[in-house]
């Protein structure tokens, strides 16, 4: 049995925040304790992200400072995990001896063996250090990494079975009724349905990170998402990179190791219809949802991030029209609103291809008079290569068509590898990039709150997540981060990682075991009125207060009926409303 302390830090996505959640049930299993302190840290990991370069200079900062410290304590184990490492590869750690542990996203089963290795190995070679060197020139050296994409393929099979393992391995521990587990972030769930992506868009490393695209087994998805709802998981979000091109083809599948793999069937290239190829032997992502919304009765919200424009059947949009405990919310990006861009992206769709889309996702979806007005969100990219200012207003219209509740915005970061770096030069200049992003950041901003105003005077139901900002930032004043109460596990009070960053891709770093969700407050700290945050079915954040006489706490991961009384471009406010 292994034991220490370790402190995880999660960059990036969902998909990231899943991966750093199942890496520490592993541990935990294991015998290894955790601590939100990394100061006090026996074991230091970093799940990262590549998607940006900025992404990436936060964990080569941290890197830095962690170097200072091995100086002080030599038995640090240091580790890299997730899509840079993945990137990187072994270069980063002869750049940064400080590395013990490379581990990218497609290994993270074997994490634990690594981590045991590196630490008897680092105990070994600190015994016997020549005296020309110091605790901070060695590195214990275990890496898992998946390689290039060439040698992924022909050894896909063999990840995605142990890799299914990792997602099987999820260890679920029920919620006690009424007690101190009745947290927020125990009642809502990530399930990932789909690994990796074969889109290739020129901009993105995505596909090199997290490999060739793959579905998991509808069954293991249902089991999973019957386990979390036995546990008290009441929201369970699926996740892929483009959730809606999910598709298992159960006749072409095999069994290896026990596990079922799942098979490359005829690509479905999107369109209005019903997949044409899916027979009774495939299960698509219609299907799949009806499934889980059936099979699974006491999720209340079921939702699922990110869909992909050009995968949007009309069977999909029926299933979510037609099964009330599917929220009438789609995160669909866009990137650009210039067909020549779109086309430099290697998209797969036109303006024109876009805005059809929205409109029939409306024509379904959007039923505001029974309360259920379809929310959209959608990301952009500014500052592509070769962005004009034409370019640039076409994307400004589509933001002010598309009338999203709100949009992720991001100036273009070249990543070595992809297609867009190699070919493309960087030639919008950083003035016109920031520029821009602010222009596209004030237009939404605008439309945010003209789409926040269409739900005044309405009692949507919502989910209770967390604190607000606003009142974290109020308790972070009267009482310092370092003298903070500390929850077991060392996991203080904390909102959501995306609702503080309200995006997938946005880097999160607050503090968190192995989640950035929300966790129940110390009853003693909580004054009378708290603010709650919280969301709408259409992902809609709601602020209010805990209503006087009820405890905040107790509210955390239930879902309360709030009248909206006021209007911000990135939330509202509202008052709890008697069930
Ligand atoms: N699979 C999702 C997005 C995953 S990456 C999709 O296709 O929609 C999340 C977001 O990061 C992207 O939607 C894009 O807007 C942004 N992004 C990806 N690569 C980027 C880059 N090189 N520079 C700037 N933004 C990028
Ligand atoms: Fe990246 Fe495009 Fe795949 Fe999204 S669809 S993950 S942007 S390659
Ligand atoms: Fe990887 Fe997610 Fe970032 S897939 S590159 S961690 S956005």
């Amino acid at each position: 049995m292994s034991s220490g302390n370790v402190y995880i830090e999660t960059f990036g996505c969902q998909m990231n925040e899943l991966d750093s959640e199942l890496v520490c049930g592993q541990l935990r299993a294991l015998g290894y304790g955790f601590t939100t302190d990394s100061s006090r840290a026996d074991v230091v990991l970093y799940n990262t992200c590549s998607v940006r370069e900025h992404a990436e200079q936060k964990v080569w900062s941290r890197l830095g400072e962690l170097r200072e410290r091995k100086l002080t304590q030599p038995n640090l184990v240091v580790g890299v995990l997730g899509c840079m490492a993945e990137r990187d590869g072994e270069d980063l750690m002869r750049r940064m001896p400080v590395v013990d542990v490379m581990c990218g996203p497609g290994e993270l089963d074997k994490l634990p063996t690594l981590l045991d290795n590196a630490v008897r190995t680092r105990a070994s070679l600190l015994a016997e250090l020549p005296e020309h060197l110091n605790a901070t020139d060695i590195s214990a050296r275990q890496v898992a990494l998946q390689g290039n994409t060439s040698r992924r393929s022909a050894t896909l099979a063999a990840a995605a079975d142990t890799l299914e393992l990792l997602d099987l391995s999820r260890s679920i521990s029920p919620i006690a009724a009424g007690g101190d587990d009745h947290t927020a972030a125990r009642r809502t769930a990530y399930v990932r349905i789909t690994r990796g992506c074969n889109k290739f868009c020129t901009y993105c490393v995505v596909p090199f990170t997290r490999g060739a695209e793959i579905h998991r087994p509808p069954d293991h998805i249902v089991d999973e998402c019957k386990r979390l709802a036995d546990a008290g998981v009441l929201e369970i979000t699926l996740l892929g990179q483009t959730v809606n091109h999910y598709r298992f083809e159960h006749g072409a599948s095999v069994t290896v190791g026990g596990v079922v793999q799942p098979q490359k069937g005829r690509t479905y290239a999107g369109g209005h219809r019903r997949d044409p190829f899916a027979g009774e032997a495939t299960t698509t992502f219609a299907d799949l949802l009806a499934r889980i919304h059936d099979e699974v009765p006491s999720i209340q919200r079921l939702r699922f991030v990110t869909s992909y424009p050009r995968d949007f059947g009309d069977d999909v949009l029926e299933v979510i029209r037609d099964h009330p405990r599917l929220c009438r919310y789609l995160h669909v990006p866009a990137q650009s609103g210039s067909d020549r861009i779109l086309k430099l992206m290697n998209r797969g769709y036109t303006v024109a291809e876009y805005t059809e889309f929205l409109d029939r996702a409306r024509a379904f979806l959007d039923q505001p008079e029974i309360g259920r007005p379809l929310m959209l969100s959608g990301d952009f990219i500014v500052g592509f290569p070769t962005e004009t200012d034409e370019d640039f207003e076409a994307t400004i219209a589509l933001v002010e068509r598309a009338r999203y509740k709100s949009a992720f915005i991001f100036k273009y970061s070249p990543r070595p590898g992809t297609v867009a770096i190699e070919k493309l030069a960087d030639d919008v200049p950083e003035a016109v990039k920031r520029s821009r992003n602010n222009q596209l950041l004030l237009a939404q901003a605008r439309i945010s709150e003209e789409i926040g105003a269409t739900l005044l005077g309405t009692t949507p139901q919502v989910f209770v997540e967390g604190l607000s900002a606003k009142e974290r930032k109020r308790r972070d004043r009267a009482q310092p981060a370092s003298s903070a109460p500390k929850l077991p596990g060392g996991v203080s009070l904390t909102i959501a990682g995306r609702a503080a960053s309200n995006h997938a891709v946005a880097e999160i770093t607050e503090e968190a075991c192995c989640s950035t969700r929300p966790r129940e407050a110390d009853a003693d700290t909580l004054p009378e009125l708290v603010q709650l945050s919280g969301r709408t079915d259409g992902d809609v954040i709601v602020h209010f207060d805990a209503p006087p006489g009820r405890s905040p706490e107790s509210m955390l991961g239930t879902i309360v009926p709030v009248r909206i009384t006021q209007v911000r471009a990135l939330s509202v406010l509202g008052t709890v409303a008697s069930a």
